[in-house]
């Protein structure tokens, strides 16, 4: 084992260790909002505020998860030649923003920050050190891309965390809510499957 294998860890680690039981956390207190709105069962007035919390302690370790990913692929492959402050600044928008995201209260900023943090991933993703299984969608390995699915899931969870105020007061909102998280949760189980299979590939 090299140091470079033990930074390759750290991405697996932190989601196995962190992501993960918040994600079974937060899917159980999700099925408590809807009880307690439906009238199902009784339930605290913090449960849906937890819920959300819990939501956002997921993107929030997505995110880091992720950067900490690319950073390991780009250690791995080689720093890039003369690129490195430009990558130091995509990471540090991407990290910026997600800060800004949970703090900001107008929906025009929500949606500016999370759009910025998601761009700050696709441009750093896109370097072409990071390793991608192919980006030809008409290929089978774009479907079976750690990468893609990976990048799609942390736009799904900072949408979703930029619509918290909209998801409690529009319905309209909470139904596309309930459609995209259960695609969350598909690909969440994606990312274990793939990153697993990734682990394998490993040098
Ligand atoms: C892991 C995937 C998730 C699942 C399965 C899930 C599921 C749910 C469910 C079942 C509801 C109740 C809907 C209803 O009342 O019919 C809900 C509400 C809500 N969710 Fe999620 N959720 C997830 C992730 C998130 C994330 C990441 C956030 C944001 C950070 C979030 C924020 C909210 C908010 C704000 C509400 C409305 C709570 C209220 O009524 O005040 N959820 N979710
Ligand atoms: C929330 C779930 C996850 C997300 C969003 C995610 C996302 C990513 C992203 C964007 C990359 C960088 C691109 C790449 O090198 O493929 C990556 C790399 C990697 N991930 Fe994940 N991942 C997740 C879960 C996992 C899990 C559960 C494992 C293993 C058990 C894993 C293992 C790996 C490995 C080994 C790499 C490096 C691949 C390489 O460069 O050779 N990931 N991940």
């Amino acid at each position: 084992m090299t140091v470079i294998h033990w930074l390759g860890l750290l991405h697996p680690v932190l989601v196995i260790l962190f992501v993960y039981p918040v994600v079974g956390a937060t899917i159980r207190l999700g099925i408590l909002v809807r009880e307690k709105r439906l009238g199902i069962t009784r339930q605290p007035d913090l449960v849906p505020v937890e819920h959300a919390a819990h939501g956002a302690w997921v993107t929030a370790g997505v995110v880091v998860a992720v950067l900490i990913a690319m950073v390991f692929s780009l250690l791995a492959n080689g720093w890039p030649s003369g690129g490195v402050p430009r990558l130091l600044l995509l990471g540090l928008v991407s990290g910026g923003t997600l800060v800004a995201l949970l703090q900001v209260r107008r929906a025009a900023l929500r949606a500016c920050f999370a759009l910025l943090c998601w761009a700050g991933l696709l441009a750093l993703g896109s370097q072409p050190e990071i390793w991608r299984l192919s980006d030809n969608p008409f290929s089978a390995g774009f479907w079976s891309s750690h990468y893609w699915s990976g990048v799609l899931l942390s736009g799904l969870l900072l949408f979703t965390t930029a619509a918290r105020p909209e998801i409690t007061r529009q319905p309209r909102f909470r139904r596309l809510h309930l459609t995209l998280n259960l695609l969350v949760m598909v690909l969440l189980a994606v990312q274990a499957i793939t990153g697993t299979r990734d682990l394998l590939r490993m040098p």
